[in-house]
């Protein structure tokens, strides 16, 4: 018999369903249903520090592989904070802990992201059974190649570049469609070179402001009327990546700009009196239904956890390593981040097709 609890935390993303899906099945295909006892936690850690679970059937997990969201619900709860006693006086890992032995579970399986792992590595050095799976739009998961969740918010992105274009073409404006991503560039980095984009900023690559204009005008020199930026939300200028944190965050605290786009495009008009409009399709990247690919690999990384868990292996994350299902430690994994490399062939092959990046 194997009793296994399941929760997604942090923000949702595209296919954790089809995840879940896929570590209930291939545990229930392989060991039979007699074997099996499945208890999902709700709204993430908070169902496990407040007892807030049920006891799941089979048919929870039917028809689910198509469905984003999440059937468990999810919410944020710093890692900072789980040290410390809630309102009452809660102890929250102790809460946690007496949850997973009052239902006498074999393995906790924990779906998320950055936030999330750090959680689920504190849980394993306090001696419980953890097993995850990488799930984000962002793909800034250190020590997989991939995170679910990423193609298909890279396909809403793209689209929202593609829709830009013909608008942006017809009234020969300046367009910034500004991408979500967090601290890192992997989505805006694709969804841009997928979409045409003829100007990319990542947090990555801090810009130049007087390069932006540049690009803008070169374009125009070679007849082209409008121009389009990818903006990742988390972009940072040359200036602004030199100052302190302390200084960055003062900074952004006096801002009056909704977000980095906004402050680029003031600084655009100003400086070129072209017309800018920014789009910020938001969380549409994270909604909807997965894309097939997304479907597959949270599918293969389900059953992958499966398996761990019917061989006894705790303590890691399942994901893709060079281009293969594998296993990665979590204390490996927790407190990293997967950044965009200036250096990476992408940016270069990037840089040929004539991105700008503005550095
Ligand atoms: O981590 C996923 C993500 O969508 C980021 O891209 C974004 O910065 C953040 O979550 C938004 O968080 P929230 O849903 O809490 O507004």
């Amino acid at each position: 018999m194997k009793r296994i609890g399941l929760l997604t935390s942090g923000g949702d993303c595209q296919a954790l369903n089809a995840a879940m899906r896929g570590v209930v099945k291939a545990l229930w295909y392989t060991l039979g249903p007699e074997e099996v006892e499945i208890y999902g936690f709700f709204q993430g850690y908070k169902g496990l520090i407040y007892s807030n679970y049920r006891k799941l059937e089979f048919s929870d997990f039917s028809g689910i592989l198509t469905r984003g969201g999440t059937i468990l619900g999810s919410s944020r709860m710093p890692f900072k904070l789980m040290r410390e006693p809630d309102e009452n006086g809660l102890d929250k890992v102790a809460a946690m802990k007496q949850n997973y032995y009052k239902l006498n579970l074999d393995c906790l399986v924990i779906l998320g992201g950055n936030g999330t792992h750090k959680t689920a590595n504190l849980l394993r050095e306090e001696g419980l059974n953890i097993v995850t799976l990488p799930k984000t739009i962002d793909n800034d998961l250190w020590g997989t190649d991939m995170t679910f969740g990423f193609q298909s918010a890279v396909n809403i992105a793209t689209n929202a570049i593609d829709c830009i274009h013909t608008t942006a073409a017809s009234h020969g404006r300046v367009f910034i469609v500004e991408v979500m991503g967090h601290k890192v560039g992997w989505l805006t980095l694709n969804a841009g070179i997928a979409g045409g984009a003829d100007i990319i900023l990542i947090p990555e690559i801090p810009y130049d402001i007087d390069k932006i204009v540049t690009a803008i005008n070169k374009r125009h020199e070679r007849g082209s009327a409008f121009t389009i930026l990818a903006v990742a939300e988390g972009a940072i200028s040359k200036e602004d990546a030199a100052l302190s944190k302390k200084d960055l965050l003062k900074k952004q605290e006096k801002s009056t700009y909704p977000s980095v786009s906004y402050e680029i495009a003031d600084k655009i008009q100003k400086m070129t009196g072209l017309e800018i409009r920014v789009t910020v399709p938001g969380h549409t990247q994270r909604g909807g239904s997965p894309c097939p690919y997304d479907r597959v690999l949270a599918s293969r990384l389900g059953t992958a956890a499966a398996e761990l868990i019917m061989k006894g292996e705790y303590g890691y994350m399942v994901g893709i390593v060079n281009r293969e299902v594998g296993k990665i430690p979590l204390e490996d994994v927790a407190g990293k981040l997967k950044m965009v490399s200036p250096d990476a062939t992408i940016i270069k092959e990037a840089k040929l097709l004539g991105i700008s990046f503005a550095d």
